[in-house]
């Protein structure tokens, strides 16, 4: 696959992608919004799919999630990301989102507090609200990703029992650092803090960085440490929605799995989805590596478009196919922004709205990449047009 316009399939994006995207903006609209990839999936899924498919027996499956997904799952975590972990440990969740929420249902009681990065992606803190918790914002710096452990040390109460981490982050593209990872993970371990770890971008890692799990580090911050991923950023599955947790140990995974309902059957992972998200991680990563590699083309063309035109700037994202500049020289604020791309432009794109990611991503907006050269193009032809019109 050449990641070009040829293997995007318009047509049935038009009526199928959804969340602020094709199937909801007039068909003039180029949609640059949720993260979520235009490009068809590895053929590899759809097969396994079919395959399932064919036999046409769909029972229920284990409330723990399918023997041989946990299995792949466990075994793809310790060679691509040096988490060791057990096929026991891992549940199916019907996407990261739920697993979020899981997540936070478990480790907060009503009132208890979660510290989340600001900005982040709104999940955090719905997360947390959705738990009844306390979401405290710590702030972190939009360019250059720089955050003070040592203010984040002083937000921690009686009452925090949380923190929230999200590498890479959504929407500056940071990739944490071995030593800032540490660093949390030792508070984490001092204060006796659960770390949900979110790591569902942790394959859109460009060149220059290199990605670390925090549940990679040592025994004591692994101990801490509660992950979800998701297979809708690099498989492009969001609509399958299928994703997993993996707990530091059994208690946690026992918990995790009461709190998710999923042994009541109100809940539970399809196993259709099970078994492309099985496929994708045993035979797509092929296709992942040649994604980054049209991204970071991507990435790199978009930031230097974006440099280029009158009152914007815009740092170089280490992961995330997201770019988010910094439109306070338009003079309008990051809605007023979205609203004049949409207007004038027909480019849809997330306003770096408070509802959106907390109030540190005002005056930014984020633009999503994982499309061709062809429609970049051609958005951000429109937004420097629109632009120059305005001087
Ligand atoms: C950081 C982060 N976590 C979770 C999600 C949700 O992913 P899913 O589709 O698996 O619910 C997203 C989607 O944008 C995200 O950016």
């Amino acid at each position: 696959m050449s990641f070009s316009a040829t293997d995007i399939n318009l047509k049935a994006l038009r009526s199928r992608a959804y969340n602020l995207r094709w199937a909801t903006l007039p068909e003039d609209v180029i949609p640059l919004t949720a993260a979520d990839p235009d490009f068809s999936s590895a053929p590899e899924i759809a097969h396994a799919i079919k395959q399932y498919a064919d036999e046409r027996v769909f029972s229920y499956g284990p409330a723990e999630g399918l023997p041989e997904f946990r299995k792949t799952i466990a075994a793809t975590l310790q060679q691509r990301k040096q988490i060791h972990t057990h096929d026991d440990l891992v549940l199916p969740v019907d996407s990261a989102a739920q697993g979020m929420f899981i997540i936070a249902k478990y480790c907060l009681q009503p009132g208890e507090e979660a510290i989340v990065f600001d900005p982040v992606d709104f999940l955090f803190k719905a997360a947390v609200d959705n738990a009844g918790g306390v979401a405290k914002l710590l702030p972190i710096d939009v360019t250059t990703g720089v955050f003070d452990i040592h203010l984040l040390e002083t937000m921690i109460t009686p009452s925090t029992k949380m923190l929230c981490l999200c590498n890479p982050l959504n929407p500056i593209g940071k990739v944490f650092s071995r030593d800032e990872l540490l660093a949390i993970g030792n508070l984490a371990v001092k204060y006796n803090l659960w770390i949900m770890n979110d790591e569902i971008w942790s394959d859109i890692i460009f060149p220059e960085a290199s990605f670390v799990s925090v549940a990679s580090l040592n025994a004591a911050i692994a101990a801490r440490t509660i992950t979800v991923y998701g297979f809708s950023k690099s498989f492009g599955m969001a609509g399958l929605r299928v994703g997993f947790i993996v707990s530091p140990n059994a208690n946690v995974h026992e918990g995790l799995l009461q709190v998710s309902q999923m042994r009541t059957t109100a809940y539970g992972v399809s196993t259709l989805s099970q078994v492309a998200g099985q496929a994708a991680f045993e035979h797509a990563w092929y296709w992942v590596d040649a994604f980054l590699e049209h991204l970071t083309a991507m990435r790199n063309y978009s930031v230097e478009r974006l440099n280029a035109m009158p009152g914007i700037t815009c740092h170089l994202p280490q992961g995330c196919y997201l770019v988010f500049p910094n439109i306070t020289g338009t003079g309008m604020t990051s809605t007023e922004f979205a609203s004049f791309c949409m207007e004038k432009a027909k480019v849809a794109v997330v306003p770096g709205a408070a509802r959106w990611f907390g109030p540190g991503a005002e005056g930014h907006i984020r633009i999503c990449i994982s499309t061709s050269k062809a429609v970049l193009e051609e958005g951000l032809n429109r937004i420097e047009q629109a632009l120059q019109k305005r001087l």
